[in-house]
């Protein structure tokens, strides 16, 4: 079934104060994604990356065409419907971690799910849950800069995993990170497809990060120029040696 659908997406920025030509930066796309799908989306800097992962996750609204999530038409749901909707069915991993410097590790995680509605005990134990999924939890009381990069970015997984959401939607999540790092977070997002079910689409410009996942969708100039299928060189490579 599919989880995430595309019809015709297209995002065109303004001309700008300058008085130059509008920028087309995410053009037709059509794309559906199942659920349980790891997709990679590459392409040159530039090339409409994060303008299409950005609308996929409700947070810019198209120019045309339309994102369908689990069936719902975003463009359908005014702004507070959509706050809930990336609240609760997509979590958001940034390059920068953007975790809230003044607060624990564990109130950032927890954030929300109390923004949410949900008590302050129980939020903050299911935040402990998502730490410890992350190999976190030992950190959880600390703040933000206490911490390396590697581990903020973990706790950063950790707080986009905290309300279960059906999708995880990463840009340049190891774009920050040195090697050994990257590779624990990419590990730790296949762990989520292969173990729970969910599903990850992630923007990188590393190769090595793209290989981890099942299916790669290169964009160039706003449009997708390929879209493949093959054996990941990761944990769980399907049995009778697929394609
Ligand atoms: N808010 C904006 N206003 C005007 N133009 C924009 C805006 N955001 C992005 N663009 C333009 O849209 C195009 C696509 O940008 P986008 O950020 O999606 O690229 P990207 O593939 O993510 O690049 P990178 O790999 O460098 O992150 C670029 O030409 C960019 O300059
Ligand atoms: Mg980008």
């Amino acid at each position: 079934m599919s989880i995430l659908r595309t019809e015709h997406l297209e995002k065109k920025f303004g001309a700008g104060n300058q008085g130059g030509a509008g920028v087309v930066a995410v053009c037709g796309i059509d794309l559906t994604i199942g659920g349980g799908e790891f997709v990679a989306i590459t392409g040159a800097s530039g090339s409409g990356k994060s303008t299409l992962l950005h609308m996929l996750g409700g947070i810019t609204r198209p120019t045309a065409g339309r994102v369908l999530l689990e069936g719902v038409d975003l463009a359908s749901l005014d702004d507070d419907a959509l706050a809930l909707v990336r609240r609760r069915r997509i979590g958001f991993v940034f390059q920068r971690y953007n975790l809230l410097p003044e607060l624990s590790l564990v109130e950032n995680v927890s954030l929300p799910l109390v923004l949410d509605g949900m008590s302050d005990a129980r939020a903050d134990e299911a935040a402990l849950a998502a730490l410890e999924t992350v190999g976190m939890e030992h950190r959880a009381r600390h703040r933000p800069d206490e911490l390396s990069g590697g581990e903020q970015q973990r706790g950063a997984i950790a707080r986009a995993l905290v309300a279960k959401p059906a999708i995880v939607l990463a840009d340049e999540p190891t774009g920050a990170l040195d090697s050994v790092n990257s590779r624990r977070v990419v590990e730790l997002l296949e762990r989520l497809v292969a173990e729970r079910g969910q599903t990850v689409i992630l923007v990188t410009h590393d190769a090595g990060v793209a290989a981890a996942a099942i299916r790669t969708i290169r964009i160039q100039d706003g449009r997708i120029e390929s879209d493949t299928h093959g054996v990941p060189h990761g944990l769980h490579t399907p049995t009778g040696g697929g394609a």
